[in-house]
């Protein structure tokens, strides 16, 4: 057939063939992305995500340094099983501020991005002190150590600031007071004003955390980790929240 006989033209050539692959590949690749760039729904816009405080960025740090990504996950992918498991399906605007973000797709222990608030701080510290006494099957290691380690936010305003570099809409207020914003949140006898006024409900609409969540009198690294942990997943308000898709 006349048609054969040409595309044996093609398959015999591996200039032609080579350049038409790639023509065609670069078709394809174009009608799947350029649609992502148009669609609403690709960054829904929500209410209530706002940048990391210092002490929750100082916790997400201590996250990144201790590899917890590398069995917890933070993505919730919208199927039946996920959402009942552990909530709402995530938004990327959820992570929008995340530099990195940290998705992933390995689970030896549950996804966590919906774990703020599901548990008390209590039950964390005990939880990285010896996960074994709070789920008896738990593999996971202990981090109880980071009790024992002071934070005294020497370089929070240049984490801050390297992560305004990245494009995370931090102001020169935030910058300029994140030594004192780090070390108040995580001590409620101290006066929280300034912290609110940055970070707080009236500015995003999502409520800043302000506590001892150690439970001990010095600010620790455990404070860090487990103010960026009950904050996870709790930014958007899931009772108010449509889809795009179903507006
Ligand atoms: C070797 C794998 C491993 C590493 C590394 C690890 N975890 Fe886990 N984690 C687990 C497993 C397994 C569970 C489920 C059993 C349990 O609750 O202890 C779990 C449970 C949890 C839970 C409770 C989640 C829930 O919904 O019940 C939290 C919170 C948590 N891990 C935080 C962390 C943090 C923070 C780090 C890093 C400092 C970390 N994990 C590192 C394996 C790991």
């Amino acid at each position: 057939m006349a048609f054969l006989d040409k595309h044996k033209a093609i398959e015999t050539h591996a200039t032609l063939l080579m350049v038409l692959s790639l023509l065609v590949v670069t078709i394809g690749g174009i009608v799947q992305i350029v649609p992502l760039f148009y669609l609403e729904n690709t960054i829904e816009k929500v209410e209530g995500v706002r940048p990391y405080t210092p002490l929750e960025l100082a916790g997400r740090e201590i996250y990144l340094r201790e590899g917890c990504y590398g069995c917890h996950s933070q993505m919730i992918r919208p199927m039946r099983d996920e959402v009942e498991r552990y909530g709402h399906y995530s938004l990327a605007a959820e992570s929008m501020y995340d530099r990195p973000f940290q998705w992933g797709s390995k689970r030896t222990g549950p996804d966590l991005a919906r774990v703020g608030g599901r548990y008390s701080d209590e039950w964390h510290q005990d939880h990285f002190e010896n996960a074994k006494s709070v789920v008896p099957e738990s593999v996971m290691p202990p981090y109880g150590f980071l009790a024992d380690r002071p934070l005294d936010g020497k370089f929070i305003a240049d984490l801050v600031a390297t992560h305004r570099m990245t494009g995370v809409p931090y102001t020169d207020d935030m910058v300029a007071n994140a030594r004192a914003d780090f070390a108040v949140q995580a001590d409620p006898l101290e006066d929280s004003g300034g912290l609110e006024d940055r970070y707080g409900e009236d500015v995003f609409g999502t409520v800043v955390n302000v506590r001892n969540f150690d439970g001990r009198p010095e600010l620790t690294e455990m404070d860090a980790l487990i103010a960026y942990i009950q904050v996870l997943g709790t930014m958007v308000d899931f009772s108010t929240f449509t889809p795009v898709a179903n507006r």
